[in-house]
């Protein structure tokens, strides 16, 4: 099957990670629809999209959490030969306070996604997993081998359970599911024109930073300095966004180029190595050449002490690398703050 022609639909495609590999797709000679309720984003993300490929696509306003929404696109969609998996809802915190609400759209949401699957025949997934699953790991660098953890809040179990429900489905049958475990993703297209803009509060550290920055928060915390790291703040492993969006490219390609893989795989998405959250003020403070107001705070609950992932198989399997760093990532990210129209 020739990559040029092959229809990709992308759930949760006018979100952050949704969006941005939107592009690496396009550009890599996929044809996309969009699947996005836009409870979490806004449309005009398409008008940047078309901006930096020359492409327009559409999307289709659909509430996938609910029951056989997808209905229309069996009709209107007919040729969709792989499913990336992004629509979900990704706010720990808020997890706790609405369990039932994260179950509901994270899960069921899936579910529906692959009722659809199974009904259009579709035979490539990828899902948009998180290093959450790993739990609060003692494992350093973390391998795909780790059993999963205590998950620290619902919104890890859903994806524990996403991960549970595709490894119980797709076992032994001739379709291929690919779990992806993000680290943490960060920064933006290089052109400015897309980059992370949720309708909800950004909560995620490098937003946090590029906010003060510019003066939209007056200042910001560090939760917790007392941790047994070498600064006392905790260690993350940021991967920036258009790698993680290259991954998902690679990870298509290799499905279809390798009809004997399993039917079920997992890989870690991180650059492997980790930083801490001191360690990125500094860096942040070094390229945009001001001073950031934080204060040091206590831990954040459900916060790991350190994380960071052993990429070994997706650089091996996929044939995918991560290419750029730590100051590419908040250089982007600050371009992003500094330029952006949403
Ligand atoms: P995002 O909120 O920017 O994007 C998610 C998109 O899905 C939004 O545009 C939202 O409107 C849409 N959506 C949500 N529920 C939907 C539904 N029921 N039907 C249709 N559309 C729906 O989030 P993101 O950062 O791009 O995350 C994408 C995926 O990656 C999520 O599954 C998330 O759990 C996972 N993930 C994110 C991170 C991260 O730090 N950003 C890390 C690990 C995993
Ligand atoms: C990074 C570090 C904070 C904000 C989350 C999810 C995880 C995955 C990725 C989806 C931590 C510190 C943060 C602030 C701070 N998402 N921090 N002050 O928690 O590693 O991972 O996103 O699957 O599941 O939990 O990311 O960006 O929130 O935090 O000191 O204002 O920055 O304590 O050490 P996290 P984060």
């Amino acid at each position: 099957m020739k990559r040029a022609k092959m229809k990709i639909a992308v759930t949760g495609g006018c979100g952050y990670i949704g969006s941005h590999t939107i592009v690496d797709l396009l550009n890599a000679g996929y044809d996309v629809i969009s699947i996005d309720s836009l409870v979490n984003s806004s449309e005009t993300v398409i008008d940047g999209i078309q901006k930096i490929t020359g492409k327009r696509i559409v999307n289709y306003k659909i509430d996938l959490s609910v029951e056989n929404s997808w209905h229309e696109l069996l009709e209107k969609e007919k040729d969709v030969q792989g499913i990336i998996h992004f629509a979900a809802f990704k706010a720990v915190g808020e997890s706790v306070q609405h369990p039932l609400v994260y179950y509901k759209n994270n899960v069921c949401g899936l579910i529906e996604v692959l009722k659809w699957m199974d009904k259009a025949s579709i035979p490539y997934l990828i899902y948009s997993s998180s290093c959450t699953v790993y739990g609060q790991t003692s494992e350093l660098p973390v391998t795909e081998t780790a059993v999963f953890g205590e998950a620290t809040s619902p919104y890890g179990r859903t994806k524990q359970i996403g991960e549970w429900l595709l490894q119980d489905l797709f076992s032994g049958t001739t379709r291929k599911a690919i779990s992806l475990r993000y680290f943490n993703p960060a920064g933006a297209h290089d052109s400015g024109w897309i980059g992370e803009a949720p309708t909800n509060p950004a909560l995620n550290l490098v937003p946090v930073i590029t906010e003060t920055a510019i003066g939209k928060r007056s200042r910001f915390t560090v939760y917790g300095n007392d941790y047994n790291t070498p600064d006392g703040s905790c260690i993350r492993d940021y991967i920036h966004i258009m790698d993680l969006a290259n991954a998902h490219t690679k990870a298509l390609d290799y499905l279809i180029a390798h009809p004997n893989a399993p039917s079920y795989d997992a890989f870690n998405l991180g650059i492997g190595k980790g930083y801490s959250v001191l360690e990125m003020i500094k860096m942040f403070e070094l390229i945009s050449g001001l001073k950031l107001n934080y204060q040091l705070g206590p831990r954040r609950p459900g916060d790991a002490e350190s994380i960071y992932a052993d990429n070994s198989k997706a650089i091996k399997i996929l044939n995918w690398t991560p290419k750029r760093n730590l100051e590419m990532i908040l250089q982007s990210a600050w371009n992003w703050e500094r330029h952006r129209s949403i």
